[in-house]
């Protein structure tokens, strides 16, 4: 792994007060501990006048193809490879809660949450319980509530909704012991109201998994903090969305450059809301 930008200034200065002796510090590439990858990827601190504006940080993590597809075969991992994983690992381990789109959880079989031993200290010292929980955002609630990712979490899997949501479905989500939180008054959920739902939660540091058409409404809302953009150095070509999946902005939205770190090929991006 080595970090592309931004670059560490140079130190060195020769004798006339010039840098051009030295050469720039050139990127090394090796292997970044996991204490090295989540210093990288900390979230702000409450005290970063754009967190405490927003009161909490809506982070999304994905991967695309070089040409832009989000998945092949409605599987990412054909995208993804090891250092995709394990920033994926990381970001996880700094969330306090990943909130997903319902068909990202029935098509990659999602599963709770894991407490990783090497965060234990840090998600401890952040007062964050062993393992980020899962929140589901769905319309219809056409999950199946008998799976781990309901009945075995750690910290409980929550389901959002809206409060036109169907009341069988709600009740049995409920029965099942899970909880159903209401962000919209619709069928669905308003994007721009998830997170302030969260909040009452205690859970300001968000992570997003997508899916496309989920993370497209995010973005559309202004909801979206930062973006955290595995470009892979693969070619999937066929009919899968972008990213983001849905109607276009009015006017495209402008992100700064926050970082991009490179292994085998993958670029590693974040940008900020600007
Ligand atoms: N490249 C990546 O990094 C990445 C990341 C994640 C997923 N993926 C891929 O993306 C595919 C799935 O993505 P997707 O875009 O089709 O689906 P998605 O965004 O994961 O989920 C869509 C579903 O979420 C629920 N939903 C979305 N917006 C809602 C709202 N405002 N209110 C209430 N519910 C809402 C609905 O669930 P109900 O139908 O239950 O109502 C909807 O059918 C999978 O193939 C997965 O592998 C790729």
């Amino acid at each position: 792994m080595r970090r592309l930008f931004p670059l560490p200034a140079p130190s060195a200065t020769s004798p006339d007060g010039t840098d051009a002796a030295a050469p720039p510090p050139g990127p090394t590439d090796r292997e970044w501990t996991l204490d090295e990858l989540a210093e990288a990827y900390a979230y702000p601190a409450p005290d970063d006048p754009a967190y405490a504006r927003r009161g909490g940080w809506l982070r999304a993590n994905m991967v695309s193809s070089m040409d832009g597809a989000a998945h092949h075969e409605g599987r990412s991992q054909p995208l993804s490879g090891d250092a995709d994983m394990r920033i994926f690992g990381v970001l996880r381990a700094l969330a306090d809660v990943v909130v997903v789109g319902a068909e990202t959880v029935r098509q990659e079989g999602y599963r709770p949450a894991r407490a990783r031993e090497a965060f234990a200290a840090r998600r401890a010292a952040a007062g964050q319980g062993p393992a980020p929980a899962i929140a589901v955002v769905t319309a219809g609630l056409g999950l199946d509530f008998g799976l781990p990712l309901f009945t075995e979490p750690l910290a409980p899997t929550l389901v959002l909704t809206g409060a036109g949501a169907p009341a069988d479905r709600v009740a049995k989500a409920r029965e099942a012991g899970v909880e159903v939180l209401f962000a919209g008054e619709g069928l669905g959920v308003d994007p721009a109201r998830v997170a302030g739902v969260l909040a009452g939660r205690g859970h300001t540091r968000l992570l997003t998994e997508g899916g496309p058409r989920l993370l497209g409404q995010f973005a559309a809302a202004g909801a979206l903090d930062e973006m955290c953009l595995t470009l892979a150095p693969v070619v999937a070509v066929g009919a899968a969305p972008r990213i983001m999946n849905g109607p276009a902005v009015p006017v495209p939205e402008r992100f700064a450059l926050a970082s991009v770190l490179e292994e085998a090929g993958f670029l590693f991006t974040r940008y900020r809301r600007s």
